[in-house]
């Protein structure tokens, strides 16, 4: 029956995470059942579905139930989009003819919220395992709604107030994207401003909104008071520990809320391939303060 009763929602017992059991995506989602698995992910912000076989089709049919898809993020030169559609970005370590077939490569990734650096970022990111790893590679994810909520409130009162601008001009590998210069002033650096702490339009939580760390400012600052302020709240991250890791297995479908979370990866092992399609979908509307 499409009552969504089937559907059973198994939290990580992390700071963010759930299992939803009981659920095919190849097919269509009927509405019951995508209401419960939007309840869940406004509770554990981060959701893992196991087991699923998709094409294509499947994968885009599924990411667009939460909304209109933004198109892959700017690449560096020479890693190519996938052949069929500007809305699944591939994401992989497998060569052919020595050429990489998708991004990010076997390098660890930093802390990031996906695409921050745009002025609407998207709202969330939906990464299926097509080929994963026996070992390593494993998605880390970090609660910001925790995060702020347990920041000493001298940080907060620093923070208040501040926005950030977000660099455009790598990625969470550190890789420069093709049509950028490879060092700029932070004033001149291309990227969005969005602020520190923002107000998540859905829930209303507070939640820090942190981008990533290489190459951010906080404007109106000089270079070594940004510095200072950014390296303090990203001490913070580091110690806090509200985080959840994703092993893959191929099948999974992870959907993460990127209002309100970080995600990193483990570096990979150039013999173990994986190959990753990931979806965004948008926001709609920039960050607003919180
Ligand atoms: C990403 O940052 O979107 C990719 C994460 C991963 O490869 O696990």
């Amino acid at each position: 029956m499409a009552d969504g009763s089937s559907i059973e929602v198994i939290p990580s017992g992390a700071a963010l995470g759930a299992e939803i059991a009981g659920l095919d995506l190849s097919g269509e989602v009927d509405d019951a059942s995508f209401g419960k698995v939007l309840q869940a992910w406004a509770d554990h912000l981060v959701l893992r579905f196991r087991g699923q076989g998709l094409d294509e089709e499947a994968l885009l049919r599924f990411s667009r139930r939460f909304g209109a898809l933004d198109p892959n993020p700017t690449r560096p030169v020479k890693v190519p989009n996938h052949p069929a559609s500007n809305e699944i970005n591939v994401i992989s370590n497998i060569l052919v003819n020595d050429a990489p077939i998708g991004g990010l490569g076997n390098s660890e990734l930093v802390w990031h919220q996906d695409m921050s650096y745009k002025p609407m970022p998207p709202k969330a990111s939906i990464l299926y395992g097509v080929e994963t790893p026996e070992t390593g590679g494993d998605t880390w994810f970090y609660n910001l709604y925790t995060a702020y909520e347990t920041l000493p409130d001298v940080l907060k009162d620093r923070i208040a107030g501040l926005s950030c601008k977000h660099d455009a001009t790598r990625n969470s590998a550190g890789q420069l994207r093709a049509g950028f210069e490879p060092e700029y002033a932070n004033q001149d650096r291309p990227g969005a401003i969005h602020p520190l702490v923002i107000r998540h339009p859905d829930t209303g939580r507070s939640a820090l909104h942190l981008g990533r760390r290489p190459n951010a400012w906080i404007v109106g600052l000089s270079d070594a008071e940004s510095d200072a302020l950014l390296d303090d709240s990203w001490a913070h991250i580091e110690k806090g520990g509200h985080h959840w890791a994703q092993q893959w297995r191929p099948g999974d479908v992870v959907i993460w809320d990127n209002r309100c979370t970080l995600h990193r990866r483990g570096t990979l092992d150039p013999a173990q391939r994986r190959l990753m399609y990931r979806t965004q979908v948008g926001g709609g509307a920039p960050p607003v303060a919180a």
